[in-house]
């Protein structure tokens, strides 16, 4: 399977999702992954950012092509945070859990975050750029704004973390085999597993979206991967786009 990658390590570089946007390698059929050992503008989603710290974090990004005729990517952070977790797994974290669309958490505090963009196809099959950034080992005084919670590898695995090299093989392997799957048979084939792991599965949650912030219970995610929303009014249909999911102890069952 290594063949089927090309990776490229950099020391530095503003952001590796943004480089590999601007700059998309040309398609030789490889899979192309960019890694930074240091970003200095890293990105989360809507403009907010992702911080790391030398030696602290794996921050990399993957350059994944649809093949034509797959479905539209729909689900495509949940699948992306399903691999994640069943890296950590096997790298021997234990309690993982998904936040919907794009966290991975580990005792509810965040241990990754993901960050897709996508590639308009110009007449060929679109493409995703695949940002993932890891908490290895953060300074002790490290201060993460906006954040409840946040930990480390480190912290996770009650230990030192595997080499960087062993921990990315782990994630792209893992990657490569769930993308596969999810290009020939969707989110549903997926939606299960990442079920299981649903940090807020039948917890009140609070949705802020730009205009409007609805509360109800977490009902998992749908067949497209949109998050299930049961509220007084029923039960409603969140799309990713432009919303965050917090816990909301308040909320009517
Ligand atoms: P949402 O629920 O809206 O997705 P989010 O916290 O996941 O919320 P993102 O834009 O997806 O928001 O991610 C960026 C956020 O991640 C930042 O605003 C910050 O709170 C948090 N963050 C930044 N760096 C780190 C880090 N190294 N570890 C954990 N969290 C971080
Ligand atoms: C999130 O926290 O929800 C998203 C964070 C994504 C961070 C990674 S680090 C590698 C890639 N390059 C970026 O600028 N962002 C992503």
């Amino acid at each position: 399977m290594a063949g089927d990658f090309a990776i490229d390590w950099m020391a530095e570089c503003a952001s590796t999702n943004s480089m590999l946007v601007d700059t998309p390698p040309t398609d030789d059929g490889r899979i192309h992954v960019l890694v930074a050992d240091r970003q200095t503008a890293g990105r989360g989603r809507r403009g907010r950012q992702w911080l790391s710290w030398d030696d602290a974090s794996l921050t990399f990004s993957v350059l994944w092509r649809f093949r034509p005729g797959a479905p539209a990517p729909a689900g495509l952070s949940l699948v992306v945070g399903l691999a994640l977790a069943r890296a950590l797994e096997e790298l021997g974290v234990q309690g993982v859990q998904l936040k919907w669309p794009n966290d991975v958490l580990v005792h509810g505090e965040k241990l990754a975050g993901i960050l897709i963009d996508l590639l308009p196809g110009r007449g060929r099959p679109p493409a995703a750029v695949i940002g993932i950034g890891l908490n290895l080992r953060l300074p002790a005084d490290a201060d993460v704004p906006g954040q409840a919670g946040v930990t480390d590898l480190a912290r996770a695995l009650e230990g030192a973390p595997p080499a960087r090299t062993a921990i990315l093989a782990a994630i792209l392997g893992q990657l490569h085999r769930l993308l596969d799957t999810y290009s020939t048979a969707g989110f549903p084939a997926l939606r299960e597993a990442w079920m299981q792991r649903n940090a807020f599965a039948e917890l009140p949650v609070r949705i802020t979206g730009e205009s409007e912030t609805l509360h109800g219970i977490c009902a998992g995610v749908d067949e497209d991967g949109a998050l299930l929303l049961r509220t007084d009014a029923g039960l409603q249909r969140i799309l990713a786009g432009d919303v965050s999911l917090r816990p909301h102890p308040g909320a009517a069952a």
